[in-house]
């Protein structure tokens, strides 16, 4: 099939699509293609994952169990962990995880699983989208070698592209189907071809240059977030010693209707994302010969975090004239952010470790997360009861999820340390970050 003939097929949604990795971006993804009337193969190597979303038992705060039930019970939406059903498919999207080996590493190769089983079943008109996120340059020089070996050539036999997903988990005012689509082909006839086929299920789609332009488009704009994040955590620090009210600050300077955008303190940044991408481009940029002062200084920023707030809670114990030994911490919010059930990269678990470490009692409670089990911590979530709030010397609200009764830490706590701003410090009690 040539690309016209391709694009025709993708034009009059008879074009089958297969997203590997039904994980937070492939499942909202393939259900959207699924509901603008595409034949979707939803393939993930997790059975289990499989599994739960055949029988409705899957968690994915973006996608509802209804719309998923529909769409299997029409056929028009198989979700598989039969790699072979790529065979069936016209485009192939991939939406596998990318995280770090170390530090300042990239991990790769669940790019290079994905891409690996890809090519024992690519055939001459076929395209193949990434939309995992990874340093400017993965789609052509480390996608295309693979793909190639087989005999086909891109461009020519098949089709390759990088678009970039930008959901925000949880976030129920920007749902994938309203973010506007970067693309970027290895050629303009494949940028066109990815720019018909997200039109489908997006409203705008912006066609950039090439793949490694649209790599970096999301890598600047994670790294922007990083960077913002970490500054505005430096400023945090600054304003405490200086005695001003970070949280102040940031409301009167949002009163600027041009060039500022508010950041808000916290633990830190977690999730699956601005941890790590940005750390992505950076090992990048070192093999053009460019260490990136910014990146490393923000994500080492940024990692100090839980020991300050640590060294806060301290000295607030201190002031409020709590002398136990192990004073009773219960924490209030687990996951990296608010509303989500998503606990990657939470800065909350390292400072739930550094609580530990120095022999503090500690409890937490989240809605979301009923067991801890993860790094070194085995807890159960306590239940936010007046005894429960009452028992600890200070209530730590980490996460402002909607669901938590803050009228009743507010009214039973002894103290509370409120990383979040929830009560705008408007009790003797309330301690802001
Ligand atoms: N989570 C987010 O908020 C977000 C937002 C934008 C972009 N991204 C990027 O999107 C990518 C995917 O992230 P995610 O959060 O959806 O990851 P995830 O871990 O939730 O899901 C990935 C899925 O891919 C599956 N998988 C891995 N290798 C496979 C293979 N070879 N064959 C079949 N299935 C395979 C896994 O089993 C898993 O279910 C990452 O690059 C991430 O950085 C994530």
């Amino acid at each position: 099939m040539d690309v016209k003939a391709l694009k025709k097929k993708i034009d009059q949604k008879k074009a089958c699509i297969a997203v590997i990795g039904l994980g937070y971006v492939g499942l909202p993804l393939a259900v959207s293609f699924a509901k603008a009337g595409f034949k979707v193969y939803g393939l993930d190597k997790n059975h289990e994952r499989v599994d739960r979303i055949r029988h409705g038992k899957n968690y994915n705060e973006d996608v509802s169990l209804k719309d998923i039930a529909i769409l299997l019970k029409k056929k028009v939406f198989e979700v598989s962990g039969n790699l072979a059903l790529l065979e069936r498919a016209d485009v192939i999207i991939i939406c596998v995880p990318t995280p770090l080996k170390s530090k300042y590493t990239p991990d790769v190769s669940y790019i290079k699983g994905a891409v690996e089983t890809i090519c024992r079943h690519l055939r001459p008109g076929k395209i193949v989208i990434l939309e995992s996120t990874t340093y400017p340059g993965t789609t052509e020089e480390f996608i295309r070698p693979l793909l190639e070996k087989g005999g086909l050539r891109v461009g020519k036999d098949f089709y390759l592209a990088f678009s970039p997903e930008r959901i925000d988990p949880g976030n129920k005012k920007h749902p994938v189907t309203k973010i506007p689509k970067i693309v970027g082909g290895l050629d303009a006839q494949t940028s066109l071809l990815a720019k018909t086929l997200y039109e489908k299920i997006v409203s705008r789609v912006h066609v950039v240059s090439s793949a490694r332009a649209a790599e970096m488009t999301k890598l600047l704009e994670n790294t922007f977030r990083l960077v913002n994040i970490s500054w505005v955590n430096e400023a945090m620090m600054m304003c405490h010693k200086m005695g001003i009210d970070i949280w102040e600050v940031i409301e009167a300077a949002k009163t600027k209707p041009f060039g500022f955008m508010p950041f808000y303190p916290s633990l830190g940044v977690g999730g699956h994302c601005i941890p790590d991408d940005p750390l992505y481009l950076y090992w990048k940029a070192k093999h053009h010969g460019i260490s990136s002062k910014f990146i490393k200084l923000s994500a080492d920023t940024n990692d100090k975090v839980p020991r300050y707030v640590l060294s806060r809670l301290h000295q607030l114990l201190k002031a409020r004239g709590v002398a136990r030994k192990k004073p009773r911490i219960l924490v209030v919010g687990v996951t990296y952010k608010k509303d989500v059930k998503d606990l990657r990269r939470s800065p909350v678990i390292a400072f739930l470790e550094l609580l530990k470490k120095v022999q503090h009692q500690v409890v937490y409670h989240d809605p979301f997360i009923p067991y801890l089990s993860i790094d070194h911590l085995d807890m159960e979530s306590v239940t936010l009861a007046p005894q429960e709030v009452r028992k600890a010397d200070c209530v730590i609200v980490a996460v402002p999820h909607t669901k938590i009764d803050y009228a009743l830490i507010l009214k039973e706590a002894q103290n509370i340390f409120d990383l979040c701003n929830i009560y705008a410090g408007k009790n003797k009690k309330v301690h802001k970050l």
